[in-house]
């Protein structure tokens, strides 16, 4: 958005019928359908064998070659919808959240009123900056290391230990193990040790969800939703030392806090971690020098060093440029904006593909390559926007929190043994990595 004065009267350029069906299918219907809340692993899996996220970057160029870089309207009747095209429009839109561009959508609202209705990321006004504020304060955001690091880096070795065994037993590594053991290691770190096998409490929160991502189109499950949150309140009232329980006890709330609803957030926001987890060990299985690199950074850390690993941390935040987890940031306008090719209606939702950013292969020469240095040293990405945790004022809060674990699982997994994909042919170093990578299917050979 350019300065008022700058910009462009009329309304904004608008696509053609025939690219908005295109956008539609291509783009906005398979994101949707390999579930926004919680994905759907057998669309995950044809997504990959498709090419679908590949195919929806390069229509997002093809719109971009045709109308220009400016924020493109779609003809969708009823609805003023716009996509971002442009680097800068993607910093002006993610920097001035809430206002003009709210992250509470409508679309956000649908969905999450299911499990979390008084989450910060769908609250407006004075709750959005109470339950933000909350946020930031529990999770310690911007620190590299959670003032709780030390703690939470040792359950990781814990359930990593459990899980290798697990593994042993089996003659490889697999999703179900994998994930079993990461929701250990979070229920563990958000509630506490006495949490750590309520498998309920997760089943229940994933139903929710489930209803969650039909959005609007189904009921709300209200009875669910209140044993849930009467479970997790029960937890939650423990406070355990050396969880999140404890840390959000010792933090200030007033009546509109709603620390369930924020908890419960962080549940499910628990998940992409763990798939970005369980990709980045894809990547570096598959590709030696980077194993390398990691391995001596694990052993110059020692376990006491397992806190900040910069070097696996940025092949987290590389596994998840290359696989955003969240690959569609949505605002909406609280007031008529103006730009420099025109004018946006207030209540416009704006749609950022974070794919489109990140796989750009007309702009980026490591578009499609595993290249973690990227994040080691931010000035190599120029000020493009790889936004795997969005930006601006509502940027993830665990941005920090999420490498850090992520990390340290790696350390754990990777420490002392050779990582094999059982199907290497799926992330060949020597060709461009694919667009979607299934992460339910993966599975490794570990050797001693
Ligand atoms: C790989 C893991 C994760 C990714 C990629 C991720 C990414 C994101 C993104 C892109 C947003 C902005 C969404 C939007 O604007 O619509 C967001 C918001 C948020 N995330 Fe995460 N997230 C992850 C994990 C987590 C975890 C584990 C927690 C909590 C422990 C968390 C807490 C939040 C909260 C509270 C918000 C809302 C912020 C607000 O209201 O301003 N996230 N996250």
């Amino acid at each position: 958005m350019s300065a008022d004065i700058a910009a462009k009267p009329g309304p904004l350029p608008r696509a053609s019928l025939r690219d908005t069906l295109a956008a539609v299918a291509e783009i906005v219907l398979p994101t949707i359908s390999k579930g926004v809340i919680i994905r759907r692993p057998r669309v995950v899996g044809l997504a990959e064998r498709l090419g679908l996220d590949g195919r929806a970057v390069r229509r997002m160029q093809r719109l971009r070659a045709k109308y220009g870089p400016g924020p493109l309207m779609l003809a969708i009747p009823g609805r003023n919808q716009a996509i971002i095209l442009s680097p800068e429009d993607v910093h002006t839109v993610l920097d001035n959240a809430p206002e003009p561009f709210s992250p509470a959508s409508a679309e956000k609202r649908a969905a999450l009123a299911h499990l979390e209705p008084h989450a910060s990321l769908i609250s407006r006004g004075p709750k959005r900056d109470d339950r933000r504020r909350f946020n930031e304060q529990v999770l310690d955001s911007g620190c590299p290391v959670h003032r709780m690091g030390e703690r939470f880096v040792a359950v990781v070795g814990e359930e990593a230990r459990a899980l290798l065994k697990t593994a042993g037993s089996r003659g490889e590594l697999a999703w179900d193990d994998f994930t079993a053991s990461w929701q250990h290691m979070v229920r563990r770190v958000v509630l506490g040790d006495a949490a750590r096998d309520d498998e309920d409490l997760t089943d229940m929160l994933a139903r929710l969800r489930a209803a969650g991502n039909w959005a609007f189109l189904r009921p709300q499950r209200k009875g669910l939703r209140d044993r849930f949150y009467e479970r997790l309140e029960g937890h939650l009232a423990r406070a355990e030392p050396g969880s999140l329980a404890a840390v959000i006890a010792a933090t200030p709330q007033t009546a509109d806090t709603a620390p369930a609803h924020q908890v419960a957030h962080w549940f499910f926001a628990f998940d992409p971690g763990g798939m970005a987890t369980f990709r980045a060990l894809a990547l570096l299985a598959s590709h030696p020098d980077q194993a390398g690199r990691a391995r001596r950074e694990i052993g110059a850390a020692g376990p006491e060093g397992r806190r900040d690993l910069t070097f696996l941390r940025a092949c987290i935040l590389e596994s998840l440029r290359l696989w955003p987890t969240t690959p569609a940031v949505l605002r909406e306008t609280t007031r008529e904006t103006r730009w420099d090719t025109g004018t946006m209606p207030k209540n416009t939702s704006v749609f950022i593909f974070a794919p489109f950013f990140h796989r750009d292969d007309e702009n980026l020469p490591y578009a499609h390559s595993f290249s973690p240095d990227l994040w080691m040293d931010g000035v190599r990405q120029g000020g493009w926007p790889l936004i795997p945790f969005s930006g601006g004022p509502a940027i993830c809060p665990a941005r920090d929190l999420v490498p850090m674990l992520g990390s340290a699982m790696l350390a754990a997994l990777l420490d002392g043994r050779q990582v094999a994909l059982k199907d290497p042919a799926r992330i060949d170093p020597g060709a461009p990595l694919p667009g979607t990578l299934d992460n339910y299917t993966l599975r490794f050979d570990l050797r001693d």
